[in-house]
């Protein structure tokens, strides 16, 4: 599952390697550019909300530039045990002049941990304090988190 999956790049990258893509967006724009991209690839124009994903269940679920966190907890209901969860998009104390202005979507000192708590993180950078712009870290953090088998 791609959430808020926007021109659907990390969908298609995922679609193209063999496992079957939920790519969702509010934007009926965006979602109609994806239409018979990819056979594996099963675009959806509606607003996400956490009823919309907590009765499907995932292998993986990505969440990229895009930050609403009363999604969290579904997120981690709809991972099966064993799958990942991967979070990446902008900090709050962002050096670089990149991405969104509005506090509300930038990420705050520890709400990606916050976001897959009771899971094992398996991988977790923070790129707040870098300014080049043309590193794909400048301003970001992602979090990659497996859900255990027995939650
Ligand atoms: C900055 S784009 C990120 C797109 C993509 N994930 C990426 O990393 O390139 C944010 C996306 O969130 C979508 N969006 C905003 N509010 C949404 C909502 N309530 N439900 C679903 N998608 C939403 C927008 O339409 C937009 O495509």
């Amino acid at each position: 599952m791609d959430i808020a999956c926007g021109s659907g790049a990390n969908a298609l990258y995922l679609a193209e390697r063999g496992l079957h893509v939920d790519a969702w967006d509010i934007s009926d724009v965006v979602v109609s550019h994806l239409e018979n991209r990819h056979p594996r690839l099963y675009p959806r124009a509606l607003d996400i909300t956490a009823a919309a994903i907590e009765n499907s269940r995932y292998d993986l679920i990505l969440t990229c530039h895009y930050l609403d966190p009363s999604l969290a907890k579904a997120i981690v209901r709809a991972t099966h045990p064993g799958g990942l969860i991967i979070y990446q998009t902008f900090t709050a104390g962002k050096k670089a002049d990149i991405g969104p202005r509005n506090p509300d979507f930038l990420l705050k000192p520890g709400q990606l941990e916050s976001f897959v708590s009771g899971c094992r993180v398996l991988r977790f950078e923070d790129g707040t304090d870098i300014v080049d712009q043309g590193n794909p870290m400048a301003g970001r953090a992602y979090i990659i988190a497996q859900k255990n088998i027995d939650q």
